[in-house]
């Protein structure tokens, strides 16, 4: 049986504004078990980034409680949030959230230099090497692609050895098949790491990729659905539960077979597909 990485009970969060008070969360409780990878979805304003921000560290709840691997981070202060954030979390955003004019090789080493760690160097290497950007360690933003962009962000995310990889909407800045790279690379730091992935998403074809979609409506959790059997295997492709496949155009897909009765077909038949340019 493994740990539970979150454990949160009737957590709330209460803006207010003026004379108006919006609970933009409204008593969620919730647990998630380490080596999950769960996509959060939910119409805009439901709650997704105010629950990833108080899970995060980045944000506290106005009441309910939170234990992160165990430690209870209601009772923290300032400081001792921080500390949790540098050693147990990685964070990635929509909009990559790196710094102009520095290269990739520094912005991972940064968290390093924060939490005070050894090898610095060594170890930022090694992330940027985990995420394919090798060839890239002194690139700066502008001369990195969208989807090279996210992944040094994820390399930062990842250089500290985090529990948790929390990211709201990070391919919401990227096109498809961008999209897929970086699904297919959070999966992967999720299946070969054992890193506990939380996604939040709009997109249907990025949630097939998880095991549990958890969905937030007026800052309730309304649905938490684990999804049987296989998930998507192949970038872009996605098994929706019932058998059928979405291609990376989230259409149902012409060449679908049921992944049981023909384990490699979407594969197949995309290759094929391709080859021959008919359409997907
Ligand atoms: N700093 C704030 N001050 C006041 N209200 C806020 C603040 N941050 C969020 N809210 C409100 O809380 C609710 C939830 O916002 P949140 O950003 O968590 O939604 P979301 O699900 O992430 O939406 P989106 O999909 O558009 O990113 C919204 O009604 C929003 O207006
Ligand atoms: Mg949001």
């Amino acid at each position: 049986m493994n740990d539970t990485i979150i454990s949160i009970s009737d957590l709330t969060k209460i803006y207010t504004m003026g004379e108006i008070q919006v609970a933009a969360l409204a008593g969620v409780s919730l647990e998630i078990e380490e080596g999950e990878f769960t996509a959060i979805m939910g119409p805009s304003g439901s709650g997704k980034s105010t629950l990833m921000n108080i899970l995060g560290c980045l944000d506290q709840p106005t009441s309910g409680s939170y234990l992160l691997d165990g430690i209870e981070t209601s009772e923290l202060s300032d400081e001792q949030l921080a500390w949790v954030r540098g050693r147990k979390i990685g964070f990635v955003f929509q909009g990559f959230n790196l710094l102009a004019r520095t290269s990739a090789l520094e912005q991972v080493e940064l968290p390093l230099i924060y939490s005070r760690a050894s090898n610095r160097r060594q170890r930022a290497l090694e992330a940027l090497d985990a995420v394919g950007l090798g060839e890239r360690v002194h690139h700066t933003p502008t001369e990195l692609s969208g989807g090279q962009q996210q992944r040094v962000a994820i390399a930062r995310a990842l250089v500290n050895d985090p529990v948790l990889i929390l990211a709201d909407e990070p391919t919401g800045a990227l096109d498809t098949k961008t999209t897929d790279e970086i699904i297919e690379l959070f999966k992967r730091l999720n299946q070969e790491r054992g890193i506990t992935v939380l996604v939040v998403t709009h997109e249907p074809e990025v949630a097939v990729h998880t095991r549990r979609t958890i969905y937030l409506r007026d800052g309730l959790i309304s649905k938490d659905e684990r999804r049987t059997g296989r998930v998507a295997a192949t970038p872009g492709g996605g098994d929706t539960g019932n058998g059928k496949l979405i291609c990376p155009k989230g259409l149902l897909c012409p060449y679908a077979a049921p992944l049981s009765a023909q384990p490699d077909g979407y594969a197949v038949a995309h290759a094929r597909a391709e080859e021959v340019g008919e359409p997907q």
